[in-house]
């Protein structure tokens, strides 16, 4: 009987453990990523089109290393209404037993993306193709038509486009130029004036324009446009597609020549045009790059990598290759980054990369998240979200004015010194004035709390984060005398080595306790620090981790004082409540996020 309970008990954890799974929204990028039948997701370098409340995801179907079949090979669809299950609808195009056809088992099948034609209601795939045995030489792009999403589509041709036409904005000096590839070092500045002057394109004048890397993009107008690495991947074709999207009308434009753009991902919001792009190092992640237009044909504006994270994070795109980007479905202004994290031996388990498009100053950047909700919005920088609200949290800095602050002495905000720059609190030492900067506190005073500041630090840099300060009893001198959650460059900065055992390094109790645990992103890498003050115990964290944790007021308290540099300051650390500082120790660094909730 006894068991009996148990195991209908352990049932019926299971069915509840089960069924919270189904509800689950989270996105868990670079994990197996299971489709209805439990296998992960075989659609790679693709795309998702939107039709008729469903999703379909389109994408390079690789053949598992178990595989023995070659001709199970192609573009995979997957089907899905909420962007977290996808059912395999099996494979959308596939390699033809037809020996003849450049659609044969042992072609390459790269980055495919279908989008609907409203004229003829019919669905036009586009991939880049590579023929058989032939490496990554023919550079064609093959199209195919259904009147079904999901499938069969019916090849049409594979193609070098645009052959006999000129780019539209190829200036008319650069067509008759004779210069040639042999000529020049390849790689050489000579070489790279050259293919920006249109080195290739007029190589490739008459055969076609190569094409490689694509991703296809409908403008507001309904003309669409095939974007693909041309010019032997050095320049990006925007190449307009026929009303039918079934073929190329010939007009083209360059973007971006010689910049060695691939793997394109364009979307288009807040009346710009976007573009993700990669570099080109195969396989192998590189920095992402970000590019924005007024007009989709150009001229289009690099904008830096799109990526916050540390600095070995943005070198690698977070270890990945955009993709596509997905307008999610009745968000305004919501977006989510596609990229692949490839896994050349085993290209089948290469992972998906899907992170949230966030926004910094009207221009989309991407965070890591190694998991996160679909339906939780993402919040931008200095606002809080509706749960944080509820849990009783509050601005102390809302990204554009300085109300809650004011010089420690002259309890003014200094007029120069620090500054406000892309919602950023920033000491900026060049711009101080006589008179100027210094430390600032809150105008509120503060009791027991959870303080989370996010801080960027600039290499070098000496700041920190004062609490308990009594701005009234310690007038002049001592007017910004608190505990210190220590801000520093603990490679560059020489107080690191200085105090005892690394009481003065990053995220010490500044003079008194070392941390531990330390997780520091670097300088100017946001980082997130956390103070928590709970009657006389304290804690402080960094990224995360808990990095010092005290009890003040107490006989080892007042010892732990004694031996440090505050041993003259009777009562150091004791105030019931006090005011909270930001150091300005002539070093730039910058803040934002300042939020905290009292209890
Ligand atoms: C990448 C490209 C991929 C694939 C790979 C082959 O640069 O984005 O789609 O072609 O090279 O090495």
């Amino acid at each position: 009987m006894k068991k009996t309970i148990v195991s209908l008990a352990l049932i019926f954890l299971g069915l509840v453990l089960w069924s919270q799974d189904q509800n689950r929204s989270i996105i868990k990028p670079g994990e197996i990523w299971p489709d209805s039948d439990g296998n992960h997701i075989n659609a790679h370098g693709g795309g998702i089109l939107f039709n008729s409340g469903t999703y379909y995801w389109f994408g390079e179907f690789r053949l598992p290393r178990t595989e023995k079949d070659r001709s199970r090979y192609g573009v995979g669809c997957y089907s899905s209404k909420d962007l977290l299950k996808w059912k395999n609808e099996g494979l959308a195009l596939r390699v033809t037993g037809d020996t003849s056809s450049m659609l044969q088992p042992g072609c390459v099948i790269e980055r495919p993306k279908v989008i609907f034609n409203k004229k003829t209601n019919k669905f036009v795939m586009w991939f880049h193709h590579e023929l058989k045995g032939q490496g990554y030489r023919a550079a064609l792009t093959g199209v195919a038509v259904s009147e079904n999403i999901t499938g069969p589509y019916r090849y049409i041709r594979s193609l070098r486009p645009n052959s006999g036409v000129w780019p539209q904005n190829l200036p008319e000096q650069f067509k008759s130029l004779t210069v040639n590839n042999p000529d020049l070092k390849n790689g050489s500045g000579e070489w790279k004036k050259a293919v920006m002057e249109g080195l290739f394109v007029r190589r490739d004048l008459a055969g076609g324009q190569m094409a490689r890397d694509m991703t296809l993009f409908v403008d507001k107008d309904g003309t669409a446009y095939h974007i693909h690495s041309s010019e032997e991947n050095m320049t990006l074709h925007f190449s307009e597609l026929t009303d039918d999207y079934l073929d190329f009308t010939g007009r083209y434009y360059r973007v971006l020549p010689g910049g060695s753009n691939e793997a394109p991902a364009l979307f288009y919001a807040k009346g710009k045009y976007f573009m993700f792009t990669s570099g080109t190092t195969g396989w192998k992640p590189n920095p992402g790059r970000l590019a924005v237009a007024d007009n989709l044909t150009g001229e289009w504006i690099p904008l830096g990598n799109p990526c916050r994270g540390t600095e070995d994070e943005n070198k690698i795109t977070f270890g990945s290759q955009s993709t596509f980007v997905l307008p999610v479905g009745g968000k305004p202004e919501s977006f989510i980054y596609l990229g692949d994290r490839w896994t050349p031996e085993n290209l089948a388990d290469s992972r998906h990369i899907w992170l949230p498009v966030e926004w910094e100053n009207e221009k989309p950047i991407i965070r890591w998240y190694p998991s996160w909700d679909l339906n939780e919005p993402v919040i931008p920088d200095n606002v809080l979200s509706s749960k944080e609200i509820k849990e009783g949290w509050k601005l102390l800095f809302d990204g554009n004015t300085t109300a809650q602050w004011m010089n420690a002495n002259t309890k003014i905000f200094p007029a120069t010194g620090w500054e406000i720059r892309d919602g950023s609190l920033i000491v900026n030492p060049g711009s101080k004035a006589p008179g100027g900067g210094g430390d600032i506190v809150t105008t509120g005073k503060f009791r027991n709390f959870e303080l989370t500041i996010d801080f960027k630090y600039s290499t070098g840099a000496n700041s920190g984060i004062k609490y308990f300060v009594d701005t009234e009893a310690d007038n002049g001198a001592l007017a910004s005398i608190g505990c210190e959650y220590q801000l520093l460059d603990d490679r560059l900065n020489p107080d690191a080595k200085e105090g005892i055992e690394g009481n003065r390094k990053l995220a010490s109790l500044y003079d008194l306790i070392a941390p531990k645990n330390v997780v520091d992103n670097g300088p100017d890498n946001w980082n997130r620090a956390v103070i928590i003050v709970n009657g006389k115990k304290v804690q402080h964290w960094l990224n995360g981790k808990l990095t010092v944790e005290y009890e003040r007021s107490t006989p080892a308290w007042r010892e732990l004082v004694s031996t440090s540099k505050f041993r003259d300051f009777r009562g150091f650390g004791e105030v019931p409540e006090g005011r909270l500082l930001l150091q300005d120790h002539g070093t730039a660094i910058s803040f934002r996020n300042i939020k905290i909730r009292e209890f």
